[in-house]
């Protein structure tokens, strides 16, 4: 399928709808998957270059795995210089040693950091043994490189960003909370079983998300199809966390074409 960008615009005659076109959010659905990585390193990129000290919030998860290939491919040819960059896990697994295979801290060691070199990459403990003084160091650390320019997010089945899950205040910071069953069972696969799967997760907090001047939402595939329709386009609901998203006045949405199955067309 041919790619197609459009740009949900404010709609001043419909007040039914009115989440739903009260934002400029520029949808972008991309042609296949080789279209999106290159789509997604470019909003990437074309930040770097703009301001090559970009202070950049990351996700693990699948879906960004062609992004982060792909910007280690332009980073080693040569392409784009992330040497000023500093960057930012925006969640982390509670209660797991920092070098175990299923943290973030591995996760982005061995997609990123060992890849291209970067001014920081800072990751909240996965040990912490005081989750509130983690947090805030590491809300402090954001704020003293300037704050979020770009906030990567990927989207969980259950509607979560980063570790806010279903319930997470749309005011809320960075902290330690209880993982929903959804997400440890997605993550069981890793563990062996639901049971072995930590119970709770470091997050940055919606209010923490919402801050960065400019976010790029990343979906693919048709599970995320339903989901991503109802927080786009549903109601903004606390219950919903990626419906928060809709606020921001700086969204770019990048899915393929089986995640944008259940969204109006404009
Ligand atoms: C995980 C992570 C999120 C990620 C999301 C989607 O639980 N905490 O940061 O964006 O779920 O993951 P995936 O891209 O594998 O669907």
């Amino acid at each position: 399928m041919a790619a197609l960008s459009y740009i949900i615009r404010p709609c001043p005659a419909c007040t039914r709808n009115a989440s739903r076109y009260a934002t400029g959010m520029r949808v972008h659905i991309a042609a296949d998957g080789r279209d999106f990585a290159r789509r997604a390193a470019d909003i990437v990129c074309e930040l770097v270059r703009r301001r090559p000290d970009a202070v950049i919030g990351l996700p693990s998860g699948k879906t960004p795995l062609p992004l982060y290939a792909e910007l280690a491919r332009r980073a080693r040819d040569g392409q784009v210089d992330f040497r000023s960059v500093s960057s930012f896990a925006i969640d982390e697994l509670h209660g797991l040693p920092p070098y175990h295979p299923a943290t973030n801290a591995t996760y982005f060691r061995s997609l990123l950091t060992e890849h291209m070199p970067l001014r920081a990459f800072h990751v909240i403990d996965s040990e912490a043994t005081d989750p509130p003084a983690e947090c805030a160091r590491f809300l402090q650390l954001i704020d003293k490189a300037g704050g979020l320019d770009l906030a990567l997010l990927g989207i969980g089945l259950n509607g979560h960003i980063g570790f806010n899950e279903p319930g997470s205040p749309s005011d809320s910071r960075a902290r330690r909370v209880p993982l929903a069953e959804m997400t440890r069972a997605e993550y069981a696969q890793l563990f062996g079983s639901v049971q072995a799967t930590p119970t709770y997760g470091l997050t940055l907090g919606i209010a923490d998300l919402l801050e960065a001047r400019e976010i790029l939402l990343l979906a693919t595939g048709a599970m995320k199809a339903a989901i991503l329709a109802q927080a786009l386009e549903g109601p903004v609901t606390e219950e919903l966390p990626a419906s928060a998203l809709q606020k921001h006045h700086a969204l770019t949405v990048l899915i393929d074409s089986d995640a944008a199955s259940h969204l109006h067309k404009p």
